[in-house]
């Protein structure tokens, strides 16, 4: 049984600490990784925070790439030396949406059947049933996607979750394609996938909104048009401006991703959209927010679609390695989301910083080498 060094988040709202864990060998349909990177997503501030569930203690990190160290009975299709990115989406074929046709619904996905525990044998929850803040974790062998080996782990594990939703919440939830117009609200790893997702699909303009000039610097690099500072100017009268500058008479965007996971800005998104535009929600609500008043006539009368994205409706056997191959080839540029790199004890670090922007504190471009889309944890 290996023991590990893991980052852990015991109670609700305590900063996180690295201690051992005990990782079972891996069982039938299991898989032992070794992790080489894990990027830092906002969802795993939330579960630190509480906002997911309460089954603390949780073992966080989940986007992450690494090296099959070992297999249990009955896999087949992997094998020690794999290099592969964890997925949170390893479908179980057998529940009515796989059933149905739709597996990007899944809704008994697979993950290890055996915990992970502390030393006295405390059973810990891994973060999106995967727990890579890690040197090793233990997932369902269906969570191991093999990519191309030769790609870098720190940029291709970012597919394993914010990059993937983003990308997927443009290409796959809102359908977005060239002679679309696209607003993206929340520039953080997800918001800006969303934006190189819909430059990759050829939509313009493509505007992103944030609070924090860096991010909206960060967004520019990787495909948008426009960029509008939210603290200081009404993103949706904007937005309206900018869409009926390509497309006189546009009332909006044709579609506009909410990144951030919060009413105020969902709203935004709401009334930014065009007629019959769509609304998509990538970013993840606390249990306690609620949709702010909403004329139901506002509703009916705008028409549309008002969607969320679970994961960027990905299925991750066929967009994983057809979007490593867009960044071998130079077309999608994964390296530009890490924006450092970090050690395992330096976590806490990395969610002080996305605290702080959630606090709204904006600054200048070039200010603070810190975190702007992903910090990187490498093992
Ligand atoms: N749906 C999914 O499958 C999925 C997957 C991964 C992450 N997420 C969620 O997506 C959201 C974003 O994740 P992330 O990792 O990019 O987070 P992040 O912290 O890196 O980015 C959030 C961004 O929102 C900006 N922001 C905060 N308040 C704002 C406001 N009022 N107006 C405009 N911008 C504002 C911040 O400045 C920051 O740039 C989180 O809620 C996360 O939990 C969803
Ligand atoms: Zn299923
Ligand atoms: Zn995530």
């Amino acid at each position: 049984m290996p023991r590990v060094k893991g980052v852990i988040a015991r109670t609700k709202g305590a900063p996180v600490e690295l201690v051992t864990i005990n990782i079972p060998d891996p069982g039938p349909g299991e898989a032992l990784v070794r992790v080489q990177t894990c990027g830092v997503c906002h969802t795993d501030l939330h579960y630190r925070e509480g906002g997911i569930n309460d089954e603390f203690p949780f073992l966080l990190g989940h986007e992450a790439a690494g090296v099959v160290e070992a297999v249990g009975s009955g896999v087949s299709g992997l094998a020690p030396g794999d290099f592969v990115v964890l997925n949170w989406r390893a479908v179980c074929g057998q529940c009515r949406a796989c059933r149905r046709g739709d597996p990007q619904y899944c809704f008994n996905t697979h993950n290890a059947a055996q915990k992970m525990t502390l030393e006295d044998g405390t059973v810990l929850s891994a973060a999106l049933g995967i727990g890579a803040f890690a040197e090793k974790t233990l997932v369902a062998a269906g969570q191991c996607t093999k990519v191309d080996p030769a790609a870098r782990p720190a940029a291709v594990g970012l597919l394993g979750c914010g990059v993937m939703a983003g990308l997927g919440a443009a290409i796959n939830t809102g359908a977005v394609t060239r002679g679309r117009s696209v607003a993206v609200i929340g520039c953080g790893g997800v918001g800006v996938a969303a934006i190189a997702g819909s430059a990759l699909a050829g939509a313009s303009p493509i505007i992103a909104v944030d609070i924090d000039a860096r991010k909206l610097a960060a967004a520019t690099r990787l495909g948008a048009t426009h960029t509008i500072d939210s603290s200081t100017v009404d993103p949706v009268e904007r937005i309206r401006e900018i869409a009926a500058q390509t497309y006189p008479g546009a009332q909006g965007a044709d579609v506009v991703i909410e990144a951030v996971g919060r009413p105020e800005t969902w709203k935004q998104a709401f009334y930014a959209r065009d007629l019959a535009g769509v609304l998509v929600l990538v970013g993840v609500p606390t249990p306690e927010m609620k949709v702010p008043e909403l004329p139901l006539l506002d509703v009916f009368g705008r028409g549309g679609a008002l969607k969320s994205s679970w994961y960027g409706d990905c299925l991750p056997s066929r967009d994983f390695p057809m979007l490593v191959d867009l960044y071998r080839r130079g077309r999608l540029d994964l390296d530009a989301f890490v924006s450092e790199q970090i050690g395992i004890g330096d976590v806490e670090a990395a969610f002080e910083k996305m605290r702080n922007a959630d606090a709204g504190s904006t600054r200048t471009a070039g200010e603070d080498p810190g975190q702007v889309l992903r910090s990187v944890v490498v093992l």
